[in-house]
């Protein structure tokens, strides 16, 4: 039996590089994945890909830099079988410039895309996975959250945040006996 038979998985930002090789291994593990991105059609085209190497996704468009999308995203996710074991957190976007180049938009769909979508989709999820006794969330961080380039002011930052969301999701789900 394979790891993830009848497990259901959403991985956000599925249409990019890393996401949709996230998304065709959980696939070839046994998971339902749901391939979710802002991009229509590169969810589509990586859904198509993992149903032509046998696997079974739905692709989902949403933009997570909106609350009320992250929370539509799981509940709709979570309707194509009733459960909903791992999330994993993986888009995130990389606007470059520095101090004065970057615009008030660059700094707050930084901040909604790359920290706060996280937050809402584990606020989201964790009831389901409490309710369930159990479930798995990773949440992609970047490098460039540790790294001080001289010169640009990376948009990326906002994942130094990450580590104590995770710490605390999963002290949360420790409280309630399932983790
Ligand atoms: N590629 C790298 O070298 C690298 C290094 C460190 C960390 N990361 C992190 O890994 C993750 C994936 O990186 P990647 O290189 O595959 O990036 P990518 O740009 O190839 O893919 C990101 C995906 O996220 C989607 N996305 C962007 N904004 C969105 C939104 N508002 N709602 C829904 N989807 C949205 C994009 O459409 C895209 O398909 C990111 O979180 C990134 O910060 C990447």
């Amino acid at each position: 039996m394979k790891r993830f038979e009848g497990k259901v998985a959403v991985v956000t930002g599925a249409g990019g590089g890393i996401g949709s090789a996230i998304a065709r291994r959980l696939s070839a593990e046994g998971a339902l994945v749901v391939v979710t991105d802002v991009n229509t059609e590169a969810a589509a085209e990586v859904v198509s890909g993992i149903e032509a190497e046998g696997g079974r996704a739905a692709a989902m468009t949403a933009d997570i830099s909106n609350k009320a999308a992250c929370f539509g995203l799981i509940e709709q996710a979570f309707a194509l079988r009733g459960r909903l074991d791992v999330l994993v957190n993986n888009a995130g976007i990389n606007r470059r410039g520095n101090l004065l180049s970057l615009s008030d938009e660059d700094w707050d769909v930084s901040f909604a895309v790359n920290l706060d979508s996280m937050f809402h989709l584990c606020r989201a999820v964790l009831p389901l996975m409490i309710a369930a006794g159990g479930g798995a969330i990773v949440n992609t961080a970047s490098q460039w959250a540790f790294i001080r380039p001289p010169t640009t002011l990376p948009t990326t930052r906002p994942k130094l945040r990450l580590p104590p969301s995770r710490r605390t999701s999963h002290a949360t789900m420790r409280r309630t006996g399932s983790a």
